[in-house]
């Protein structure tokens, strides 16, 4: 049975390999893109199971509308995969205010306002799949990727929370954490110039080549896929040798680091005969 997808970002990179791998099963594609002459190539050939629409994650209202007309002219859809994202790259000091504000708003704020606006659709359609896109980074860091980090724990947390609040309505959520995966993320990424006092440290970092990051566009949109259409999605998809090695040593890390502080935790409990007044 065909599936009906809905994707931000499809303009390249994963959200295009998505589109392309849902339309070569014979599914339904709603795909917004900033630019949607992007999708002209595609369009030609997929005639009506290609759904486009203009669409900046960033513009709230323009969301709002596009996600309306996406469930009214669709019977269902099945799959809303919030992907659209981007890096910076640079030490948090060098960082300025509008590379702070833009890249919240984009892979932050815009992918909780998503959110919001399909649930109520989804929930009334009794059923439905939310993929959304954090990364091996919302479980550790690098240094000079700060602003990154912090819209991928970010949403990692938003949806640790949200996954419990609509799973009653038949919703699955997944986040879905790659590794490296060689798409155009690296080329379109911010550099930052590193400045004097970081450079030759942690945060004077030369960008990894393409060529020895271990991820294929091709594998993970696979994986997303099949993940997206089982019978039980999985609440965290980690993908890629990378992301499994550094987070699973991240979080065994994190779990020794707490077990070690066991005495100290209990320690602050209050005590029965403690005066609270
Ligand atoms: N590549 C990796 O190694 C990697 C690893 C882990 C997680 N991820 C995550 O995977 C997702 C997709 O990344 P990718 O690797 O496919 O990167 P990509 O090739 O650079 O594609 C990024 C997509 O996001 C879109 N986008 C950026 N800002 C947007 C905005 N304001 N409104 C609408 N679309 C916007 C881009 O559209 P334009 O063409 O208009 O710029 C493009 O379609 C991101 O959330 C990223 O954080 C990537």
């Amino acid at each position: 049975m065909s599936s009906t997808w809905f994707i931000t970002g499809a303009s390249r990179g994963l959200g295009r390999e998505l589109t392309e791998q849902a339309l070569a099963r014979g599914d339904l594609v709603a795909a917004t893109l900033r630019h949607p002459e992007q999708l002209d190539d595609l369009a030609e050939v997929a005639g009506d199971h290609l759904w486009v629409r203009q669409l900046d994650v960033t513009d709230t209202m323009q969301m709002s509308r596009v996600v309306r007309e996406a469930f009214t002219d669709h019977k269902r859809i099945d799959v809303v995969v919030s992907n659209a994202g981007f890096g910076v790259f640079g030490a948090a000091e060098d960082l300025t205010n509008d590379q702070v504000e833009q890249m919240i708003a984009t892979n932050l704020t815009a992918a909780i306002q998503l959110t919001r606006l399909v649930v109520p659709y989804l929930r009334r359609q009794g059923s439905g799949r939310l993929m959304q896109l954090s990364s091996m980074g919302g479980h550790m860091a690098f240094p000079a990727f700060s602003l990154y980090h912090a819209t991928k724990w970010g949403i990692e947390g938003f949806y640790e929370a949200l996954a419990q609040e609509v799973e009653p309505f038949g919703i699955h959520t997944t986040l879905v954490e790659p590794g490296m995966i060689r798409t155009s993320f690296y080329e379109a990424a911010t550099r930052v110039p590193v400045s004097e006092p970081y450079q030759a440290g942690p945060a004077d970092r030369r960008p990894i080549p393409l060529e020895q990051m271990p991820g294929s566009q091709t594998k993970v949109a696979a994986a997303m896929i099949e993940a997206a259409l089982s019978e039980n999605p999985p609440r965290r998809l980690l993908l890629g040798s990378d992301a499994y090695r550094l987070v699973t040593n991240a979080l065994n890390e994190r779990l020794s680091t707490f077990e070690r502080q066991k005495a100290v935790a209990f320690s602050t409990d209050i005590d029965q005969d403690e005066d609270v007044s």
